[in-house]
């Protein structure tokens, strides 16, 4: 009769006898695979472990701060944050084709993992939150096909660690029910998908402040909506998207030149295939008067309803 406390137990022992005294590090991403390797190894070995977290400035609003408050204050994980949007940024200036730009924040990010991997003396092993679902379909993901998907946490070609898996046996449901046992949050721990290159992929073209502000801002009132409807368990992924077209309107007295917001909200099981959410014409009405009055330069709201395929989920 296997439970998920004898999983713990299991893993714990593994994990202590196969480190040792040794270190360990571990890329985490702020989703739900890293986060909770982090925790399981935390558990294990403490502060032999040492987590680095790449912060991009493409993160979602305030997903950063909750990361570390969940992880490191509350549960007292190790972790080392990298705050790294300026770098990411500048190496995104002027740049507007997706899968540059994905190639770009997926090389960067390695690149300032390394780096603070380096910076820790005598490490042996790399942690990564791989699951049983990876390990199957690994270079099978027709996905990989259309956009080249980057996962954080790819391991540096040129540092030697032996690899810690401690969730390849565990499918994405029991990695959730592991991490509530473990006492991460629940928003955390079942929160949706977010692609590795976050919003950099939801600003069409060229990233700015000011367009990263817009999205991260609207993408906030987004989920709170849809988290006070009830609606975030059968939606399966949620978000607004820049287009970056300016369109007219009119504001109190004035004429308004500005920007225009697409939300995108798909149900799915496994994001292969996706169909448009049918969310409440009078939500989307409450969604769209916050948006243009909440968010500035933003004055046109519109939802897309297309299915996967011939779209796909996000617009990049
Ligand atoms: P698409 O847009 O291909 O998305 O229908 C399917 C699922 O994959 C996510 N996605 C990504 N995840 N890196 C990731 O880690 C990426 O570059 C990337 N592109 C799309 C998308 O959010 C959806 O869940």
């Amino acid at each position: 009769n296997w439970t998920m406390d004898d999983f713990i137990d299991l893993q714990v022992a593994k994990i202590k006898e196969e480190v040792g005294s040794k270190k360990v590090i571990l890329g985490l991403s702020g989703g739900v695979d890293s986060s909770v390797a982090a925790v399981l190894l935390n558990k294990a070995i403490g502060d032999q472990l040492t987590c680095i977290f790449v912060d991009h400035g493409l993160l979602r609003k305030n997903e950063a701060q909750q990361v570390m408050d969940a992880l490191s204050r509350d549960l007292g994980v190790n972790i080392v944050k990298v705050d790294a949007a300026d770098r990411f940024l500048g190496k995104l200036a002027g740049v507007t084709d997706p899968e540059q730009k994905r190639k770009i924040i997926g090389n960067e990010f390695i690149e300032v993992f390394n780096e603070e991997a380096l910076k820790i003396k005598d490490v042996d092993f790399l942690a990564q939150g791989t699951l049983y679902t990876d390990v199957i379909e690994s270079g099978t993901d027709t996905a990989q096909t259309i956009k080249s998907h980057h996962n954080v946490g790819g391991l540096p070609e040129d540092l030697h660690f032996k690899l810690i898996e401690p969730l390849r046996s565990l499918f994405k449901d029991e990695t959730r029910e592991l991490g509530e046992k473990l006492g991460i949050p629940h928003e955390l721990v079942w929160r949706q998908p977010f692609p590795g290159p976050g919003l950099g992929i939801r600003v069409i073209g060229e990233i700015t402040e000011e367009k990263l502000r817009i999205v991260r801002d609207t993408d906030a009132i987004l989920r709170e909506e849809i988290a006070k409807h009830g609606l975030d368990k059968e939606v399966w992924q949620y978000f607004t998207v820049l287009p970056g077209i300016r369109s007219v309107g009119v504001m109190g007295d004035g004429r308004t030149y500005d920007y225009t917001i697409g939300i995108r909200a798909v149900t799915s099981i496994d994001g292969m295939t996706a169909d448009f959410a049918q969310l409440p014409w009078d939500v989307l009405q409450e969604i769209s008067v916050r948006m243009v009055n909440e968010v500035d330069n933003v004055n046109r709201v519109v939802y897309d309803v297309t299915s996967k395929p011939p779209a796909t989920i996000e617009w990049e």
